[in-house]
């Protein structure tokens, strides 16, 4: 299958020490680092942008998948292509029109895009980006309410997986939201193998054996 990319959400890291916690991330095995950029507006809390994606990027190399959940994603392309993002995920609940040319920016700048789709939005409304002469690099399936971490994973979530790695035998498919050691098995059997993780990596005393035994489940 597709390789394993194990993603810490940086959102349960201590913002204030964001470039050592970033470090720590990947010497633990970290392949990304999962930036949730929210606006207060389409999810109820606010986190991140630009700014510290660009003073982040001073201090790494690391691959920087950032996840936006914001209303007006078009805005954040220019800014965050030149604060050095490498992913650019906006939501398909907002992006119904436009895509086309959300995906055309996202690229001109040099990001890879991708797509994210709400616990009740059903899968089929991501085939049109997939299937585009231009089409998205990655499907996000949010296995949570989008807005805050450490929220209990949703299983009937995996439904939406399945079929997406069965149209898409080799597309990058993430989940997020409730990944850890007790339901990373439900995520991988499905087919996801980018894996985001906040509180299970940043709550545990061995970070690199949560990173590990995740990359096992969606490897093996
Ligand atoms: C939730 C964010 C997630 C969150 C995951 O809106 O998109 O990335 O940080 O955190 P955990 O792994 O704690 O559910
Ligand atoms: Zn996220």
């Amino acid at each position: 299958g597709c390789p394993a990319k194990i993603a810490p959400s940086m959102l349960s890291s201590d913002f204030a020490n964001l470039a050592s916690e970033a470090q720590r991330m990947l010497d633990c095995g970290a392949d990304w680092l999962h930036m949730d950029i929210m606006d207060g507006h389409f999810v109820p809390n606010l986190t991140i942008g630009a700014p510290v994606i660009k003073s982040l990027r001073k201090h790494t190399k690391a691959y920087l998948d950032c996840h936006l959940m914001v209303t007006n994603p078009l805005d954040y392309v220019e800014p965050l292509g030149e604060a050095g993002a490498s992913g650019f995920t906006f939501h398909v609940e907002i992006s119904k029109e436009n895509w086309q040319e959300l995906v055309h920016r996202i690229k001109s700048k040099g990001m890879r895009p991708g797509v994210a789709v709400r616990p009740g939005t059903p899968i089929e409304e991501v085939y049109p980006l997939v299937d585009s002469e231009n089409p998205v690099e990655m499907v996000l399936v949010m296995t949570v309410e989008p807005g805050f971490g450490g929220q209990k994973f949703m299983p009937e979530t995996m439904d939406k997986v399945q079929k997406l790695r069965k149209k898409y035998p080799s597309l990058d498919i993430e989940v997020d939201g409730g990944l850890g050691p007790s339901t990373i098995a439900m995520a991988a059997s499905a087919g996801a193998n980018c894996i985001v993780a906040g509180s299970s990596v940043f709550g545990s005393p061995e970070p690199a054996q949560v990173i590990s035994l995740m990359r096992k489940a969606v490897d093996e």
